[in-house]
């Protein structure tokens, strides 16, 4: 949605204009005291929330008897008119107004006359922000989970084409045994899929309308609150007044919900840029992602992966501004709560930008395949496994673990890797050992010996791969 910045240009104007006029202490304290408590700057973003709010208001009290049919239809239409031009960009936001509520009613009164100041009969400024805040909200929502189930189509995508790369699979940053590296990915769609079912889950419980609830008690007018709910796709009417002007949980949930993604979009960077280092090189991220170095030719920096990590502690932070903004606030509606704008503008910004820079990255990166398999043989990954071996053979596992221990150590000193011993070698540390170790000590034969649900069998991750599908295709059409 464009719409026209508030023109710090023509605030500058104004507030000489006022200087000219008075230049007295008052005046300019006056002018500074306007500016500061104004909220036009950044909640004229709410304008079309702002407007479907005061539709279904009008409605209501047309219905209550409050309004006539008559009268309704002029502010519909008046209010129409309002939001076309905002749309448009022809419509001057004035800061002496303050807020976005206050603009569009006196926008409304100068198009329609007096009429315009029924409006506001049986609400207050305090239910009307709280409404549109989760009109917004619940929007964006929807907004945010589409761009999840985008990058999550990504990721299976690439999964799906990569099950049957190896790759070492990690513990304290060592390599531990070797992986598909479709099943590492898949580990990344099941951290959104957890993403994408708590922002359901918050959209649920900001489902409530706090419409009606006025400036903390209600109103004296015979109001249809169940009315206005419904038209405005809310579930139902809040059920406590006070508690309704008041409430900004909804955005402290999408607060936490987003920084959730976040976290887990910084896990995926920091993966990807060590990935793409020349000590790991595993991955190569296309140059369109990256950007060099004014000094050294040779670099060619992954700058999206780490601006996504960096951009993680901003969005932490306004769930931070958020949780103290909210802490110790007495009941009802306190001027406090107008700070909660810019934080939740901010962050869902920011994690649209971050989610639509990863749709876009993943299915470009180009995997080394060789370098990942390589270094998923060095390290004597698949001990584990040679254990597991001698166990199924009869050996306890304790004794197994020895037994593996000291042919480590002997791949160790003859510079080789467990993997690459040969069956004569092998058997130096048990006689039980025979050819068929070569199905479980080879990398592939490890990956593919964690044949169960949830493991790294290159069967297991296309049988995850085309779970996933399905679980997105039922989403995207419901
Ligand atoms: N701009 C205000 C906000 O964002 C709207 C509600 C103002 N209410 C009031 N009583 N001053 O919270």
């Amino acid at each position: 949605m464009s719409n026209k910045k508030y023109n710090r240009t023509e605030q500058s104007q104004e507030d000489e204009k006022n200087t000219l006029w008075g230049g007295r202490f008052t005046e300019a304290t006056d002018t500074f005291v306007q500016r500061f408590t104004s909220s036009i700057s950044f909640d004229y973003r709410l304008y079309q929330h702002d407007i479907n709010g005061s539709i279904a208001h009008a409605m209501m009290l047309n219905k209550a008897g409050i309004l006539t049919d008559k009268e309704k239809t002029e502010i519909l239409t008046g209010l129409e008119t309002i939001y076309h031009d905002i749309k448009d960009g022809n419509f001057k936001w004035s800061i002496e107004l303050e807020d976005v509520h206050m603009n569009i009613e006196a926008a409304l009164t100068s198009r329609i006359g007096d009429l315009g100041k029924k409006l506001h009969t049986g609400r207050s400024r305090n239910d009307q922000i709280a409404t549109d805040f989760k009109l917004f909200i619940k929007d964006q929502i929807d907004l945010v989970v589409r761009l999840i189930t985008e990058l999550q189509r990504s990721i299976v995508n690439l999964a799906e084409q990569e099950a049957g790369t190896i790759m070492p699979g990690f513990t304290h940053l060592q390599a531990a045994q070797p992986i598909s590296f479709g099943h590492h990915l898949m580990a990344w769609y099941e951290m959104l899929d957890r993403d994408y079912s708590r922002l359901i889950d918050c959209k649920k419980r900001a489902n409530f309308s706090p419409l009606g609830s006025a400036a903390l008690a209600g109103t004296t007018y015979n109001i249809d609150r169940e009315y206005s709910a419904e038209l405005l796709g809310f579930e139902a009417p809040t059920r406590n007044s006070l508690d309704s002007v008041s409430d900004r949980d909804f955005a402290i949930e999408l607060a936490s919900a987003v920084s959730l993604i976040m976290m887990h979009l910084s896990r995926f960077s920091e993966e990807l840029i060590l990935w793409s280092s020349s000590q790991f090189s595993f991955i190569e991220i296309p140059d369109r992602f990256c950007t060099g170095s004014s000094i050294m030719p040779q670099k060619k920096n992954p700058d999206v992966p780490e601006l996504v990590r960096g951009k993680s502690g901003r969005v932490f932070g306004h769930l931070t501004s958020l949780l103290t903004l909210m802490k110790s606030q007495p009941l009802a509606y306190n001027k406090d709560n107008q700070e909660d704008k810019e934080p939740v503008f901010d962050l869902l910004d920011t994690v649209k930008d971050c989610l639509l820079a990863y749709s876009n990255m993943i299915p470009a990166i180009i995997c080394n395949r060789e370098e990942m398999e390589a270094a998923a043989i060095k390290g004597h990954t698949t001990a584990t496994d040679l254990a597991d071996y001698l166990v199924i053979k009869g050996i306890p596992f304790r004794d197994a673990h020895e037994i593996v221990g000291k042919a480590v150590g002997y791949a160790i000193e003859g510079k080789k890797d467990l993997s690459s011993l040969d069956l004569n070698e092998l058997k130096r540390f048990s006689a039980l050992i025979s050819e068929d170790v070569f199905d479980i000590i080879t990398v592939k034969g490890s990956v593919n010996a964690r044949n169960h649900t949830g493991g790294t069998a290159i069967s297991q991750v296309l049988l995850a791969t085309k779970a996933a599908r399905k679980n997105l295709d039922t989403r995207e059409n419901k």
